[in-house]
């Protein structure tokens, strides 16, 4: 086999080169090439070297396909330790992203230079992994401590122009001639002479105060995650140590967290979101319909959010509603939503103008003949849905993928009214549609393949996390919700609280509870608004103008900072329907709310597995995370499940009297798990 390493000579300058498609991994077959690199380095007609990748990016990291498997030698930390310890300038010459294991690679360089566009970033800890290759030290020795914990706890990558600032990036290189700068730099600095400034010789100091504002700053940021807690103590720790001493414990750290299950989840969610992207029976290389202009039916909430996603993506939309007042609302809503990210520094006043300029808001229905594709956004019933397709088979033009954002309703009942079921699919966005990175592509009986190739490109385009889903009532995401919430308000009929069931979500890892994101999403959604028909409890809070945080009441009472307190309203209104129910109380324990919230989930998921409504179960793990805001650390409901253990989750089910989904019982009784 051919080494990915391969290098040249300029002049007296070796240069290094990986490429190592997609993304030079330092797998071991590049970390066995770069040995060979420097052991050639070491020659006497060499003065200096180079050390650059081809194709899109520098090292991306070390390769996490070989994590868990026997290590092959030799060990980066080896590698980078052998790079360092050269007796002639190493220059790093960096393009696309210096990640991970690649940023220690760099900072094993005596130099880097980097094109402008380049970025670096320790992002191991979105792998549960705090940085095993020195970069807990050597970053914080040349960079400085700050910045050092900043990018290892949280993970984000700086651009260059931070990095040179911060003293990681030596020069800037032009953009296209980063090796002819990197070469004359290792040229000139061979010419200097002098000592070789090694990241590890260098001093790190920094005030005890850093670590603990740092840990309080961000401590609702790193809730439940291990590794970032994990990071903080070990930059804290090894502070002011001796090199040696601190990548010593750096290597057990590292060893302690890959072996654990948050990493696991992890690395799991990793690859779960990129094959997630993959749709079962479709060639990778199919033709794509050309999308040019998006039509969006409806400018509320959802219909402005969705429209959001495409401007921010430079694609022109069409926005249509019925009314100039609601168009007109529509539109100034979205443009208040990009004042405010401008107003927060992620976006400048152009690009606030220029993705506003994009949009075309009318109330004529029939410029939607000029869309490729139109999403509509309108009520959700059944004959409405009916009649916007009916209409849209009449004007939009051949070809155009017309698209439905419904949550529950049958995909396949939609495109029935019109002529063309080939080229209709379910586009399901999540709200806040521009914020939120889920969409779930719902695939017809009928859908075509390339439609529904041409929706998973374009969720990559708007930067979106898409799953196929099939048609079923709620297709993934609120099928699942359904046994969680049904089960919650049974549970309250039988002695626990809202406030119990919330706190046991939370203390598990959700965001919130069903009953805060109730009040958040108002629980007057969905509701008949019918004051005189009280069947359940929500019905009750509902006619009395608890509809959450938007009314100052819901489930819990608010304050004007909208700080939530138990309601004794509410506790009083679940007493009365106990008492009418004559429904058998019992001390309801944590244990409890688990197994019948969450284990009742996971049997829905096995369901929809079987039925082919996911195409796998990692699919599942991420709609619940990019969706519902499922622990990450957690790994998705599957995995989770895998975690706890299939028999466990079976007996628990068993144990309150649910029917356990064929699969899952399989599974648990054959010992195989969800996720391979
Ligand atoms: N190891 C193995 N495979 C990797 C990989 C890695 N580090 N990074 C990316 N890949 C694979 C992806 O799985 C994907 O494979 P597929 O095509 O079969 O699905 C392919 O490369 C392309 O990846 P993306 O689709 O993500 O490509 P993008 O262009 O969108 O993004 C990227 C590129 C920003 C580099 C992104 O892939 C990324 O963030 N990668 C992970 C970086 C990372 O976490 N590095 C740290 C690794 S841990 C480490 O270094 C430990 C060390 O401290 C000892």
């Amino acid at each position: 086999m051919t080494s990915p390493i391969t290098t040249s000579r300029q002049g007296d300058v070796l240069i290094i080169t990986s490429d190592n498609p997609p993304v030079n991994a330092l797998g071991a077959a590049v970390r066995q090439g770069l040995q060979a690199g420097i052991e050639e380095a070491a020659g006497d007609d060499i003065k200096a070297v180079v050390i650059t990748c081809a194709g899109k990016t520098f090292f991306a990291g070390a390769d996490i396909t070989e994590f868990g498997k026997p290590m092959q030698e030799p060990s980066l930390p080896v590698l980078i330790d052998a790079i360092e310890a050269l007796d002639k300038p190493v220059v790093a010459a960096v393009h696309g992203t210096a990640l991970g294991g690649g940023c220690e690679v760099a900072l094993g360089c005596h130099y880097r230079i980097a094109v402008p566009s380049a970025k670096f970033g320790l992002p191991e800890v979105k792998l549960g992994l705090l940085p095993g290759a020195g970069g807990t030290q050597r970053l914080p020795r040349v960079a400085g401590v700050e910045l050092a914990l900043e990018m290892a706890a949280k993970g984000d990558p700086i651009p260059a122009s931070k990095a040179k600032d911060a003293g990681l990036v030596d020069r800037l290189a032009g953009e296209d001639s980063l090796v002819a700068d990197a070469v004359a730099f290792a040229r000139e600095m061979a010419a200097a002479g002098g000592p070789l400034p090694r990241a590890s010789e260098k001093q790190a100091s920094a005030s005890p105060a850093l670590f603990e504002t740092f840990r309080k700053t961000n401590a609702k940021r790193f809730r439940g995650y291990e590794a970032p807690a994990d990071i903080i103590a070990l930059i804290e720790k090894t502070t002011g140590m001796p090199y040696e001493e601190g990548v010593q414990l750096e290597r057990q750290g590292f060893m302690k967290l890959i072996m654990g299950t948050q990493s696991a989840a992890l690395r799991h969610i990793f690859f779960a979101e990129r094959k997630a992207a993959k749709i079962d029976g479709i060639a990778d290389d199919i033709k794509l319909r050309d999308v040019k202009r998006v039509g969006v039916i409806g400018a509320g909430t959802m219909g402005g959010g969705i429209s959001m996603n495409f401007l921010s993506a430079g694609i022109p939309v069409t926005i249509v509603e019925m009314a100039q007042d609601a168009l007109d609302r529509g539109t100034g809503v979205m443009r208040k939503n990009y004042e405010a990210t401008a107003a927060k520094g992620r976006m400048t006043a152009e690009q606030v103008e220029g993705a506003m300029g994009l949009l075309k808001p009318t109330l004529n229905f029939d410029d939607l003949a000029e869309c490729d594709l139109i999403i509509e956004a309108v009520y959700e019933s059944m004959d409405v849905k009916k009649e916007v397709f009916g209409r849209l088979d009449k004007i939009a033009k051949p070809g155009a993928i017309l698209a439905s954002n419904t949550s529950y309703l049958n995909v396949d009942e939609i495109a029935a009214s019109t002529s063309r079921p080939q080229d209709v699919v379910g586009l399901h966005f999540f709200s806040p549609a521009n914020v939120m990175k889920l969409l779930e592509i719902v695939r017809g009986a009928k859908t075509a393949d390339d439609v529904l190739a041409t929706a998973m490109a374009l969720a990559k385009k708007i930067r979106k996390v898409a799953v196929v889903a099939g048609v079923c009532y709620g297709f993934i995401g609120n099928r699942m919700l359904m046994p969680r919430q049904v089960e919650a308000m049974k549970l309250l009929m039988e002695g626990a609280t809202p406030e119990q069931i919330d706190r046991v979500h939370v203390a598990f890892g959700m965001p919130m509870g069903p009953f805060q994101m109730s009040d958040l999403a108002g629980v007057d959604i969905g509701w008949h608004r019918d004051p005189t028909r009280i069947e359940n409890i929500r019905d009750a809070l509902a006619a009395e103008d608890r509809w959450g945080q938007k009314k100052g009441k819901g489930w819990y009472d608010y304050d004007e900072k909208r700080n939530p307190s138990p309601s004794p309203r509410v506790a009083e209104i679940i007493e009365e329907f106990r008492a009418k129910s004559g429904a058998t109380q019992h001390e309801v324990t944590d244990e409890e709310i688990v197994e019948r919230t969450l284990y009742t989930m996971v049997n829905e998921g096995a369901l929809i597995l079987a039925e082919g409504m996911a195409q796998r179960a990692s699919d599942i793990d991420v709609v619940w995370i990019y969706g519902y805001g499922w622990p990450v650390y957690r790994g998705g409901p599957m995995f989770w499940a895998d975690t706890e253990g299939l028999k466990k989750i079976v007996a628990g089910l068993e144990k309150h009297g649910f029917e356990v989904a064929p699969l899952l019982r399989e599974k648990a009784e054959t010992g195989e798990r969800f996720n391979k």
